[in-house]
């Protein structure tokens, strides 16, 4: 079997990702750039976790720049594109960056396995596609044409990017919509790290909204099996283009949330009412029962075990309470 090559193998999900594949197996390359949106320590910790192992290359360096791809690209046979720029309010901030490293980055990626003869890849999208379509639980096949935040219109031109491949060169390719993935080495802007961070340093949590937005929490592990489902799948079925779920199919109460995190962390939350932000959806729900199908997805992580596995994780890393 060829190379997977994980692009953000440094990231939260990527380094999980890496990890699970190296155990089962595979021969793995890794890409990243430790952009800066959340600081680096956080990502040279991920990537440690991968590096030293024999069936693991890494090479750092920026997607933006398609010049430098291609000797990462070199005798792989599945792309999983995970790099890219995450989160809703920042992307309202500087949709331009998310362009560049969603859209344009997606581009170079898809014109650089073209060049290099590889036809199978996975995709990191996102719920933020759904915006606030009321029609909940999520199937695939809503219409997502009414993006709210510059985050959510990339990924979905992303999907596009991807169709247009597919068509046009014949490559097989899952988009795979993520829903608010948590665990241990969580990204340190998603709320659950916060909101651990804070309890520990005696903050009060903020809380946009009356505390009745729901999201679906889905454990990281979960996540990454699904990943390596659709893995197994692609590398299996040729003439593939489709777009799926990989949520946990729960959704949660903000005010629960952080009523299970005062349980995890055996602190008692002291709440900040504040205002719901721009781009904010009511609810992410997604419905899962087409990955069940196609690779028999099937998450089963409660909250309250994923939070427990996040909390020992952070305990046996002091240094991440100082970090921001
Ligand atoms: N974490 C979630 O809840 C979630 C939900 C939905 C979708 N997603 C998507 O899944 C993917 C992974 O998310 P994550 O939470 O692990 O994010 P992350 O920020 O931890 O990981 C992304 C990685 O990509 C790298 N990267 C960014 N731009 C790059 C570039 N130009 N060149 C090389 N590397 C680059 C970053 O350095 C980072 O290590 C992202 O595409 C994200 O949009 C995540």
């Amino acid at each position: 079997m060829k190379k997977v090559l994980v692009t953000g193998s440094a990231g939260f999900i990527g380094s999980h990702l890496c990890e699970h594949l190296l155990e089962q197996g595979y021969h793995v390359t890794g890409i990243d750039n430790f952009d800066p949106f959340y600081r680096k320590e956080y990502k040279i910790y991920n990537h440690n976790v991968n590096l030293g192992h024999e069936r693991y290359t890494f090479f750092e360096v920026d997607l933006k720049d398609k010049d430098l791809l291609a000797p990462a690209f070199s005798d792989v046979g599945v792309v999983i594109h995970l790099a890219g720029k995450a989160g809703v309010r920042p992307s309202i901030k500087d949709p331009k960056s998310y362009i560049d490293n969603n859209i344009s980055v997606t581009q170079n990626i898809l014109d650089v396995m073209k060049d290099a003869g590889i036809r199978k890849m996975l995709f990191a999208s996102s719920s933020s596609v759904y915006g606030n379509n009321p029609d909940t639980p999520w199937s695939e096949s809503l219409d997502v044409n009414n993006p709210i935040s510059p985050y959510a219109f990339t990924k979905k031109a992303c999907e596009l990017q991807n169709h247009t491949y597919h068509h046009l060169y014949g490559m097989d390719i899952l988009n795979l919509r993520f829903f608010t993935v948590f665990g241990p080495r969580q990204r340190p802007d998603l709320a659950i790290h916060k909101f651990i961070k804070m309890m520990y340093r005696g903050e009060p949590i903020p809380m946009f909204g009356d505390g009745s937005t729901s999201r679906d929490y889905t454990y990281v592990k979960d996540t990454v099996t699904g990943i390596t489902g659709a893995l197994e799948y692609i590398i299996e079925n040729d003439n593939v283009f489709d777009t799926v779920n990989l949520g946990h199919n729960h959704p949660v109460k903000l005010i629960d949330l952080i009523n299970a995190i005062g349980k995890a962390t055996g602190k008692i939350p002291v709440i900040e009412r504040k205002p719901m932000q721009p781009g904010d959806v009511n609810i992410t729900y997604a419905d899962i029962r087409k990955a069940k199908k196609m690779f028999g997805y099937d998450p089963k992580t409660p909250l309250e075990e994923g939070l427990k596995a996040f909390v020992e994780w952070f305990n046996e890393n002091p240094g991440m309470l100082e970090m921001d």
